[in-house]
């Protein structure tokens, strides 16, 4: 097991999924990324978690992120759940579900917390920036189903970081002002945020969403 903190680079593995044999690096490629684990396959809240992901196909595509789930079940029990999922949840699955049945990818992201379960993978989620590194870390009891609202709201803000200098405040929603970094000097403010902004305190500067017409 290796302890995997914001900012490190997100542990490569080669396994098996419903979509073949991956290279997590090269199956991400430029895009950002979600690796999230489930307890069980052919349980009701994880097959509930699955259909959601699978309709917010586009939404992820928007954000160039690329999903992909795991579990320790292997390839035959995930390729007959999809059918269930599919069925139950009126979609289709259309991102890879590992088959970690060695526990290879599961023991490397360290999501077999063993005082909940010994065996079984919480609900872990890791966010992968178009760098590899990783952004966000959360973890769910497998009695939680995850808010995926919440995810893309993580992402986007995220995203406001890296491409455009701002960080998101409590209870940020798209659309919402945002928080100019403390590493962007004032005099810099009018050349990169040239929607104005409004220093509250000298430490608190907010601007317009960047990125919105
Ligand atoms: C579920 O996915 O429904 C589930 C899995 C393990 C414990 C509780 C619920």
């Amino acid at each position: 097991m290796s302890t995997i903190r914001l900012g490190d680079e997100a542990p490569n593995f080669t396994t098996q999924s419903t979509e073949g044999e991956i290279n997590f690096h090269e199956w991400l490629g430029d895009s950002w990324g979600i690796l999230f684990s489930h307890p069980a396959d052919y349980t009701p809240v994880c097959t509930t978690e699955l259909g959601t992901v699978a309709k917010y196909k586009d939404e992820f595509a928007k954000r160039n992120v690329k999903v992909a789930a795991l579990s320790v079940d292997g390839l035959e029990s995930h390729r007959g759940w999809i059918h269930d999922i599919n069925e139950t949840q009126s979609t289709t699955v259309n991102f890879p579900i590992i088959a970690d049945e060695d526990r290879k990818v599961s023991t490397l992201y360290d999501m077999i917390h063993p005082n909940s379960d010994d065996k079984l993978t919480v609900r872990s989620v890791f966010v992968i920036g178009a760098d590899k590194k990783v952004k966000l870390i959360i973890t769910y009891p497998a009695s939680t189903g995850r808010n995926f609202d919440e995810l893309l709201r993580v992402i986007d803000s995220l995203q406001l970081t890296a491409y455009h200098k701002v960080a998101t405040p409590a209870n940020w929603n798209n659309g919402d002002d945002c928080v100019i970094v403390p590493s962007v000097k004032n005099e810099e403010i009018a050349t990169l945020f040239p929607k104005g902004h409004t220093e509250v305190k000298p430490y608190l500067r907010l601007t317009p969403q960047p990125n919105l017409n």
